[in-house]
């Protein structure tokens, strides 16, 4: 039987004609994509500066992060082409991605991960999807070498972002805010890892303004899908990527040997990427900076506490960032902006719980106690 055709069924589906994929192709799909594009108006108020800020929360996808727009191409092609197996490095949310799409497509997944350095609903996500998780005694850059040489001598697929297809499912995201805007943002804001979604934001932005970006070289194919695509949009907005101070090594301008931030997603100091950020970033006019973990974890506070959006620490930093770059003058007085939010907050409930002041009144079980809590805290 048919699905209604009122169905969702994710992001292949709505955007087939601007993506590789051959008609015939069995789709693996978790309904992906299609997240809400929340206004944050208490925050462009207290910031001021007149602005219109919007949140692309990709924590509301179905495992919590971006990683599944591109996991669906890049599972749904390993498939295709007959694999069995695949296998990523990753800081968490990938391999809570690959996971699922694995499980989803009956075929094995092998996840590699830094010791003691992924949040907890990560690993769960992973663990109880069916992966087998590899700890290794080192960051995920170590992991990102093993990975690629596991590549040349086991029969398992890489579903890392240096898949070309990861990208070009990951470019909706930027379809789907011109596709609610009516129009490109000024500026997208956005945190930066391992540097393959400002590339493939880029690239979504790119093609609806009907250019084919300088970063084409991320898995064009053709066969499918050729350019020119018809234009939506006329404009493109600046990149603006942000980094943890610790692990910034677009900051740096060199790779950083020994990263760290409590922002456990971000915490990568090679990024595979590298090329095609910085075109991205030049091409557009941005620019890369980056910041504390202070600011960070107060980013994740406020946007949860004056929005309600609990959002995991590394997509705080887009808030973060373009909150500083507003009062310092970098980001235009009137602007558009949009921001991603990368994950979702629950994610990494230890970070949130710990930095969150302990906001809990014990009291007995009785109801003077809990009415005096009460009107204490009115
Ligand atoms: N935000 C979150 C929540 C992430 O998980 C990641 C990357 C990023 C931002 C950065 O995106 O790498 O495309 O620049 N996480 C990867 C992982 C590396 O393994 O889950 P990027």
């Amino acid at each position: 039987m048919n699905p209604p055709s009122t169905l969702y069924q994710g992001l292949i589906e709505r955007y087939r004609a601007r993506l590789p994929i051959a008609s015939q192709t069995k789709v693996i799909t978790l309904c992906e994509g299609n997240t809400a594009l929340i206004p944050l108006d208490n925050l462009a108020r207290a910031v001021g500066h007149d602005v219109k800020i919007y949140a692309k929360f990709e924590g509301l996808n179905p495992t919590g992060s971006f990683k599944d727009r591109g996991m669906t191409m890049a599972v749904t092609q390993a498939v295709s082409e007959g694999s069995r197996a695949i296998i990523c490095a990753s800081t968490g949310n990938t391999s809570a991605s690959a996971a699922a799409y694995a499980a989803r497509a009956g075929i094995r997944c092998f996840v590699l991960i830094p010791e003691g350095k992924i949040a907890l609903g990560k690993l769960a996500q992973a663990m109880i999807q069916g992966s087998v998780v590899i700890q290794i005694k080192g960051n995920f850059d170590d992991g990102m070498r093993i990975v690629k040489e596991m590549a040349t001598v086991a029969p398992v697929a890489i579903v890392n972002s240096i898949n070309p297809y990861r990208l070009q499912g990951q470019k909706t995201a930027a379809f789907e805010i011109v596709d609610v805007l009516g129009r490109a943002p000024d500026y997208h804001c956005i945190p930066v890892g391992n540097a393959g979604n400002i590339s493939a934001y880029w690239v979504g932005f790119s093609e609806y303004a009907g250019v084919q970006p300088k970063t084409a070289a991320c898995g064009y194919c053709t066969e499918y899908c050729a350019f020119p695509f018809p234009a939506v949009t006329s404009t493109r907005p600046v990149m603006v990527g942000y980094q943890a101070a610790g692990s910034a090594p677009f900051i740096a301008g060199h790779p950083i040997a020994e990263p760290e931030t409590v922002a456990t997603a971000i915490r990568i100091g090679n990024p595979q990427s590298w090329d095609l950020a910085w075109a991205a970033v030049r091409e557009s006019g941005g620019w890369f900076d980056s910041l504390t973990d202070a600011e960070i974890l107060a980013a994740q506070r406020t946007l949860a506490a004056t929005e309600g959006v609990f959002c995991e620490p590394a997509s705080a930093i887009a808030v973060a960032g373009l909150v500083r770059d507003l009062t310092r003058g970098k980001i235009r007085p009137g602007s558009l902006i949009t921001c991603t939010l990368t994950g979702h907050g629950l994610k990494d409930p230890d970070t949130a719980i710990k930095q969150s002041g302990g906001g809990m009144v014990e009291v007995p079980a009785d109801s003077d106690a809990v009415k005096r809590a009460i009107l204490d805290n009115l």
